[in-house]
């Protein structure tokens, strides 16, 4: 079994027996042909992805207790909405006859995310990356869905909808936090630098660069909205 560098990597969430645990990406069922099969394996890994979110959220709450109340509040939503997609990844993977356990899974997020030692160092690249990006290619795939599976573009609408307020507080709160002190900044380029170093190894050839298109920065507070016309 592949080891990860435990200076980048915390320890593994607990999972029961029916679950075969992976490292890699490269590890992974990854398949390319789409007779149906393709999609319901992305339900099982994506739904333990939403897993690592409540779980990560969760984390964030137990280690940082002296953390700004509001910002407690936002990460305990958090955690609710990321309870919420766990039930709605399960259902769709369900119902598409799929059973818990039958794929293979990776927990590197839960892993490289609480191996930052700093809050805003996990909000910057929890929330305002790794679910940054996730809100990209969430768009991307609804396009799609939306011609095709109106089952998965609802439920992708509503994923949608909570993902992008995850990543508008965990800006909000970096920028917040900065502002308060501004060595907080530090601690911002440690977690990404530390994150720069691990995501590669998970990844390997398979790391994709995604832009964020304007209208999803707006909508998550990256760039300014635009001034309404007078
Ligand atoms: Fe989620
Ligand atoms: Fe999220």
């Amino acid at each position: 079994m592949i080891e990860l560098d435990r200076s980048l990597f915390a320890d593994p969430p607990a999972r029961d027996d029916r679950f075969e645990i992976k490292q890699v990406w490269s590890e992974m069922h990854n398949m390319w042909d789409d007779e149906g099969k393709m999609l319901v394996e992305f339900m099982h890994r994506q739904m333990n992805e939403e897993v690592n979110g409540l779980e990560i959220a969760a984390r964030n709450l137990t280690d940082f207790p002296d953390a700004p109340w509001e910002l407690r509040l936002a990460i305990a939503r958090q955690c609710w909405d990321e309870s919420r997609h766990v039930n709605a990844f399960r259902r769709c993977f369900e119902t598409r006859g799929g059973r818990v356990g039958e794929y293979p899974i990776l927990n590197f997020e839960f892993r490289m995310i609480t191996a930052i030692p700093t809050l805003i160092g996990r909000l910057a690249v929890q929330n305002r990356s790794f679910e940054a990006a996730g809100i990209q290619a969430i768009r991307e795939a609804l396009e799609h869905a939306d011609r095709y599976d109106p089952d998965v573009a609802a439920l992708l609408d509503a994923q949608l909808a909570d993902e992008i307020q995850h990543v508008r507080y965990g800006n909000r709160w970096v920028e917040e936090l900065i502002a308060r002190d501004p060595r907080n900044a530090i601690d911002v380029v440690r977690g990404v630098s530390q994150a720069n170093r691990a995501f590669p190894m998970i990844a390997g050839d398979a790391a994709i660069h995604l832009n964020l298109d304007d209208q999803i920065k707006r909508e998550v507070g990256l760039i300014d909205p635009i001034p309404a016309q007078t």
